[in-house]
């Protein structure tokens, strides 16, 4: 057994929606330990319950049973008051559409919750690792899906947040745009030493991951750490 603790820790976790003849079991048991720094790519069909998991690990839904340890704090017994500032604390989230607000510029919306941190990264700096402060002051729509992407990444990132959340990341993406968007979260990974948990649907991603899990009919059915990560940009599909 090993002695290092895992920093997200998952156990017999469940979660259903609906009651009676309308009762889905989403989440069926799921026990998983990620360790800090990794990159965790978990794969699933959809409607297999990615986004449900996600959310939970989020303290954006609450579980029906189980518990969901991060950094030795059981989320399941938080009161909503100390789950908000687990998440404001804690987590950057990514999603499919980037939910920018519209009319803030590409540099508002990553000030906006840097003021959320006690120790935000410097909002200059970070536009320039996304590639986007010669753009900072134009507004989401002026730019690509890939740059508001970018800006999205950001926006959860000048938190400096220890776990970040992408749910299907580039699924809105090109091919081309989304390798971009996958070497940032690997750039990302390496210069700020965020735990990273990406859901997805497209395999080819999980070979950059160093643990992959597969989602299926609510039970874990693969587990395992990849001994030889590839470079995003070596990815093909
Ligand atoms: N709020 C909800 N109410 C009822 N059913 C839901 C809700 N959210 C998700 N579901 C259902 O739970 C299942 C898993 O959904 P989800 O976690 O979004 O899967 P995935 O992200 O893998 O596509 C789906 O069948 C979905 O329709
Ligand atoms: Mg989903």
């Amino acid at each position: 057994m090993s002695t290092k603790q895992a920093y997200v820790q998952v156990s017999g976790l469940r979660k259903h929606y609906g009651d009676g003849d309308a009762r889905l079991t989403v989440l069926d048991g799921i026990d998983t330990s990620i360790n800090r720094g990794e990159i965790c790519v978990m794969l699933g069909p959809s409607g297999s319950g990615k986004s449900t998991f996600l959310n939970l690990i989020g303290g954006l839904e609450d579980a029906d049973g189980g518990s969901i340890m991060v950094d030795g704090c059981d989320l399941t017994v938080l009161k909503p008051t100390d789950l908000g500032e687990y998440r404001r604390r804690e987590l950057g989230f990514v999603f499919q559409f980037y939910n920018l607000v519209p009319d803030l510029t590409i540099k508002e919306n990553i000030e906006v919750t840097a003021h959320l941190s006690k120790n935000p990264l410097n909002v200059d700096d970070l536009l320039r690792s996304l590639g986007l402060y010669e753009h900072r002051n134009k507004f989401p729509r002026q730019v690509s899906g890939g740059q508001q992407q970018r800006c999205a990444i950001g926006r959860a990132l000048v938190k400096n947040p220890g776990l970040l959340l992408c749910d299907e990341p580039t699924g809105a993406l090109d091919y081309k745009t989304s390798k971009e968007i996958l070497q940032l979260m690997e750039d990302v990974n390496r210069t700020y030493g965020c735990t990273i948990i990406i859901v997805t649907h497209n395999a080819a991603i999980a070979r950059m991951a160093n643990r992959v899990l597969r989602l299926r009919d609510g039970r874990i059915v693969e587990d395992g750490l990849n001994e030889s990560p590839v470079a995003a940009a070596e990815l093909d599909w």
